[in-house]
């Protein structure tokens, strides 16, 4: 308890992630990492796996970005540093732990960005159209750009709407209509896409693109998916991750996703 107080007062935090609650989200995230970490395995492992098949088939290794780093759970920080000579992380917020490491080791640099460019806007947002006309702006501009031999988009891709559709929700007291959040998933993913194929080198994405939930039962009480095209990409594989069976996130159901990974062509 101590520990954590002191986590929360320490870690470096800009205003935006302190008021989206994305230190609470990445400790909590930590949390449940080490509660689940046996079931998470095949999926930590299928991210490292297909993270070291591409670094291997790279001309040189010498940089590389992963953007969502949070606390590198998916590819450890020690194969990062292993493999390359220059380690560069990206996230509204990084764990204590890595400016702890940054600080330590010149090689590695953290980047502390909002990579959507909409989390400081969203208390402009009055109606679910402001967040279509914010989504159809955004998809218009060069939100990052970033140059390294690989450059990993590391399970983030399906968290960027997020917040915006929470936003809106909240301002209009209504829960959004499952058809309406895809539109606006799908205009986040594909406005990422667009911005991370723009950047220079060898680009690995891996996502959630399908949510699974189970009753007690074990029966399927809902499947989500928002459509994104992965033109300029070649699918490596996917798999299925028991991201919170039951009790976990709720004692009435369990949460499964689907990922899937991709390597620009
Ligand atoms: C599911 S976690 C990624 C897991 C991570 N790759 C790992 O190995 O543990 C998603 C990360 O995306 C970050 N994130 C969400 N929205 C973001 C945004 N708009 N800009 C930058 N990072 C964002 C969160 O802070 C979180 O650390």
């Amino acid at each position: 308890m101590i520990l954590e107080s002191l986590e929360f007062l320490l870690t470096p935090t800009t205003p935006i992630a302190r008021k989206y609650g994305f230190l609470y989200s990445s400790i909590s995230l930590r949390h449940r990492y080490h509660r689940q970490k046996k079931n998470w395995l095949p999926h930590l492992k299928n991210c490292q796996d297909l993270f070291l098949e591409t670094a291997n088939s790279l001309p040189q290794r010498k940089s590389v970005v992963v953007m969502g780093s949070a606390h590198l759970h998916e590819i450890p920080l020690h194969l990062l540093m292993d493999t390359f000579e220059q380690v560069t992380l990206v996230d509204v917020i990084h764990p204590l732990k890595h400016h702890l490491q940054a600080k330590r080791y010149s090689r590695l640099k953290l980047v502390t960005m909002d990579l959507t460019n909409a989390l400081d806007k969203l208390q402009e947002l009055n109606s679910l159209e402001d967040l279509n006309n914010l989504a159809t702006k955004l998809a218009g501009e060069k939100l990052f750009h970033f140059e390294a031999d690989l450059i990993v988009s590391a399970n983030l891709m399906s968290q960027l709407a997020l917040l915006p559709l929470d936003a809106v929700e909240k301002k209009i007291k209504r829960t959004l209509e499952l058809t309406e959040k895809d539109v606006i998933c799908t205009q986040f993913a594909e406005t990422h896409l667009k911005n991370l194929s723009a950047c220079k080198g060898t680009k690995l994405i891996y996502s959630d693109r399908e949510v699974i939930y189970r009753d007690k039962s074990n029966e399927i009480m809902y499947t989500g998916h928002y459509p994104v095209s992965f033109t300029g990409y070649k699918k490596l594989k996917e798999w299925y991750w028991m991201l919170a069976p039951l009790k976990e996130a709720s004692k009435d159901y369990s949460i499964e996703m689907k990922i899937e990974a991709y390597k620009s062509t």
